[in-house]
């Protein structure tokens, strides 16, 4: 590894907005992955408000801060103040990621991408004609959706909770799309949890949103939630002998997106995912 440049008048500056994001593991993936490229930049984080997203905007701009990270509950709210936003921020009305592009700042949303890249980069995974089922309808789920409608799947089923919402979610894969009940789970070749059940409660403890005789081992069960890595969906997915992809894998290649956003150079994928864990 490179070793760190230290800090003086040329360092640029990215940072993780929103609130609360004091917990945030960007800080940790983002100054690894500089430090590993030898770039002299440093990455920190900005409590900022929902009220303050504009003005947030408006200083990144005068103090020439390079990039941007956006996350809850700023992802809508700083929308207004940029100069123009990639397709997918648009269709998502969502912006995770803010770049310089020449005098201008762009909005881009590499979280699905970041997904879909996991699987098809960590884990070998060939999404042509497969038939996937997201469960949730949030952020998360969305965008999600909208990146494997781009990507050579058959179909894209959105099961939820709330299900206007899945209406909502299931029209960004377009006549991909479609709702069900969680009955549909086991047609299904790729299932991929994008609701919060699970979070923050570990295996032995924790809820899984599919009961376990819905998954098969032909399947690829994904979590998105990282808050354990090992969720009580993925236990079940070991359990009938599925492949189990763990949150990860997203967290890392959508930070990667933004860090290539931000600099034109690939980061160390290694590096991010060890700063990460
Ligand atoms: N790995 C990554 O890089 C990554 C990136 C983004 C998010 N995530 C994770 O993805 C998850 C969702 O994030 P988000 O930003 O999309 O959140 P969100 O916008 O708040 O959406 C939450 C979703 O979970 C559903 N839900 C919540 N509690 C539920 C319950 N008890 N039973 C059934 N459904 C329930 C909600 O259903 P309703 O619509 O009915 O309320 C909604 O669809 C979180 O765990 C987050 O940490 C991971």
């Amino acid at each position: 590894m490179a070793s760190s440049p230290s800090i003086d008048g040329e360092t640029q500056l990215a940072a993780v907005i929103g609130s609360p994001v004091r917990h945030s593991r960007s800080p940790a993936i983002m100054n690894a992955a500089f430090q590993a490229a030898g770039m002299n930049w440093v990455f920190t984080a900005f409590e900022v408000s929902e009220a303050d997203a504009p003005d947030s905007v408006a200083a990144m701009r005068a103090l020439g801060i390079r990039g941007f990270s956006v996350t809850m509950p700023l992802k809508a709210a700083v929308m207004p103040a940029l100069d123009s936003l990639s397709g997918d921020a648009e269709a998502l009305g969502a912006v995770n990621c803010i770049a310089r592009q020449g005098d201008a700042l762009v909005g881009h949303n590499t979280d699905g991408a970041g997904l879909v890249r996991s699987l098809q980069l960590d884990h070998g995974i060939d999404l042509a004609d497969k038939r996937c089922v997201v469960l949730g309808a949030g952020g998360a789920a969305r965008s999600v959706v909208l990146a494997l409608s781009k990507s050579g799947v058959r179909n894209v089923v959105v099961i939820n909770r709330s299900p206007e919402r899945a209406e909502i979610a299931a029209s960004l894969a377009g006549p991909l799309g479609s709702t069900a009940t969680l009955e549909a789970v086991q047609d299904a070749d790729v299932v991929i949890n994008a609701t919060s059940v699970g979070m923050g409660k570990d295996a032995a403890l924790g809820d899984s949103p599919v009961p376990v005789e819905l998954l098969n081992s032909s399947q690829v069960i994904v979590d998105l939630v990282y808050k354990p890595l090992r969720t009580a969906l993925l236990a079940q997915a070991q359990e009938v002998g599925a492949t189990a992809v763990d949150g990860l894998g997203m967290l890392v290649h959508q930070a990667a997106l933004a860090f290539e956003h931000w600099s034109s150079l690939t980061p160390d994928l290694e590096v991010m995912r060890r700063a990460a864990i």
